[in-house]
């Protein structure tokens, strides 16, 4: 599914890219060798850096 539609970023790709400690959506679209555009896909792309980090934070540090 297109996540971001004016990259013809795909959600796997995107969700790819959110990991390993990834700290920013610019950091997402620089390893995706995109640049965000309209702004409209930021907030599903903040998330996947969520889930990203709440799948390698240690179970003490992802309770909080
Ligand atoms: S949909 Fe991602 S920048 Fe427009």
């Amino acid at each position: 599914m297109y996540v971001c539609i004016c990259n013809a970023l795909r959600d796997k790709e995107l969700a790819a890219a959110a990991g390993d400690n990834v700290r920013s959506v610019a950091e997402v679209f620089r390893r995706c060798s995109a640049r965000p555009k309209c702004g409209k896909c930021l907030p599903d792309v903040a998330e996947m850096i969520e889930a990203a980090r709440a799948k390698t934070a240690p179970p003490a540090l992802a309770a909080e």
